[in-house]
């Protein structure tokens, strides 16, 4: 997918937010290294990093010419080019039920600098990301966080978890099947060139994942300092099938004291089918001489315990709400995805950022097909199946990952007849559980 960060136009709202404090809401060109060297320093600063080295720096530099990037500067400060506050975004495709894809646009880098916080930036910055998605024609906003607290009020919600798996290695006796292909050693490099064809399959077989993620893969594989000390301690292993065609792959590390057995960890593990996933979560829990193996930002529903005798060798941890969306046109994301069983239900949206407000009619034929119309409210049809919720609820039950009957309970979505909420639990079920398997 080509994307010309720059060809859509400046959020005029956003600007003029930001130039009632004095302060100035520029777009950045990815050829104008001196600024978006100070950006990414700015960036790294506001997340609470050391500052980048110079393999880092070039790293980011080529991350971000993929992407929108936004700062904020002060003409009043000592260093008017180090912005006061950044963000990016890009557009992607998010995987939905039924093994298609929506257009959306990811918002990643939001930070403001200490000096500069509670004024009101991170909210012109949001809104600005908002009205960039539209302008790009994206049917959602999503991001990752590392606060739960902030991004609500823009109307996203957590819509797709992660865990951190952990497997006791003592008690690994393996009782699935036999993979058909084989698991390889194969060299960063080469990897690095089958990668992106497998990760784009396996990417459409799990709703919540995304499919452009500009750099992660380099970093993933330690390929972008590659003679660094934590790059080197990175192994990667590909899994081919039995025609030979490559359908997975890990990248994992090994810690160990002296005398003592190794622990093993990995963050990427990507797999394009069923037999692709079974042989490279055997082959990192049957290593000899490691006690454990951990993997992080893993599927609440991994099939790992149902593939070894005693269950309880597999433990999950730190269950997070990670992927956050955020509905902007819900007759586009509705009619994006699949649902597990037909019928008509009306939507009846409140935002008050006003995007996806509106009343919206989502009727399901028996295949999971969806047609989706925008309906008035006095509509004779709203006599039928109907809720109303806000867009936050909209994000949280749109892939799947929340039963909309657990909001009712919570007494966020409101039934408006008996019985709605039972259909909208069928309807917005998905083959398997949302999971997004990196941090954006
Ligand atoms: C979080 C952060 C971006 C907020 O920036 P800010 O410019 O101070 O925020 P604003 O002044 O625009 O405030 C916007 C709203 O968010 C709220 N808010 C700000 N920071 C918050 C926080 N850390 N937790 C909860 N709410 C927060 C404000 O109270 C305000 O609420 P309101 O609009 O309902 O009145 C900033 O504190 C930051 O850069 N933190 C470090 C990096 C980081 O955590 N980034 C987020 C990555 S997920």
């Amino acid at each position: 997918m080509s994307f010309d960060p720059r060809s859509t136009p400046v959020d005029p709202a956003a600007t003029a937010a930001l130039a009632r404090h004095g302060l100035e809401y520029r777009l950045l060109d990815p050829a104008d290294l001196e600024a978006m060297h100070a950006w990414i320093e700015a960036e790294n600063r506001g997340f609470h990093h050391g500052r980048p080295r110079d393999v880092d720096r070039a790293h980011d530099l080529s991350v971000a010419s993929e992407r929108r990037v936004h700062g904020v500067y002060d003409p009043t400060a000592v260093d008017p080019h180090v912005p006061v506050a950044t963000v990016d975004g890009w557009p992607t495709g998010l995987s939905v039920p039924g093994g298609r894809s929506v257009d959306a646009w990811a918002v990643s880098a939001v930070t403001v600098s200490p000096t500069h916080r509670r004024r009101g930036i991170a909210r012109a910055l949001m809104e600005g990301e908002l009205a960039n998605a539209r302008n790009t024609g994206a049917a959602l906003a999503m991001l990752t966080v590392t606060e739960a607290t902030i991004y609500g009020r823009y109307g996203y919600a957590p819509a797709a978890k992660a865990a951190t798996v952990t497997v006791d290695r003592r008690r690994v006796h393996w009782v699935g099947p036999d993979a058909p292909g084989r698991v390889q050693f194969v060299t960063a490099a080469a990897l690095r060139e089958a990668a992106p064809a497998i990760a784009r399959r396996a990417v459409s077989r799990t709703p919540g994942e995304i499919d452009r993620w500009p750099g992660i893969l380099d970093r993933a594989l330690g390929l972008v300092d590659a003679d660094g000390d934590a790059a080197r301690s990175i192994r990667t292993v590909r899994y081919d099938d039995e025609h030979g065609q490559p359908q997975g792959f890990v990248a994992y590390r090994i810690t160990r004291e002296p005398n003592q057995p190794g622990f093993l960890e990995f963050d990427f593990l990507v797999a394009a089918t069923d037999d692709a996933e079974r042989a490279l979560w055997r082959f990192l829990i049957e290593q000899d001489f490691v006690s454990g193996v951990r993997g992080r930002l893993r599927s609440i529903d991994e099939p790992l315990p149902w593939l070894l005798e005693d269950p309880r060798a597999v433990t999950l941890s730190d269950l997070a709400d990670h992927l956050w969306v955020r509905v902007l046109d819900p007759v586009e994301a509705l009619g994006a995805r699949r649902y597990g069983a037909a019928g008509v239900l009306e939507l009846d949206v409140a935002d008050s950022l006003g995007h996806a407000r509106g009343r919206f009619r989502l009727t399901v034929d028996d295949r999971g097909r969806a047609e989706v119309e925008r309906v008035e409210a006095t509509d004779a049809a709203a006599s039928g199946q109907s809720l109303a919720l806000g867009v936050q609820e909209l994000g949280a039950i749109y892939l799947g990952g929340v039963r909309p009957s657990l909001l009712g309970r919570a007494a966020r979505i409101t039934e408006r007849r008996p019985g709605s909420l039972v259909l909208a639990d069928r309807m917005f079920a998905a083959e398997r559980s949302p999971h997004l398997s990196i941090w954006f």
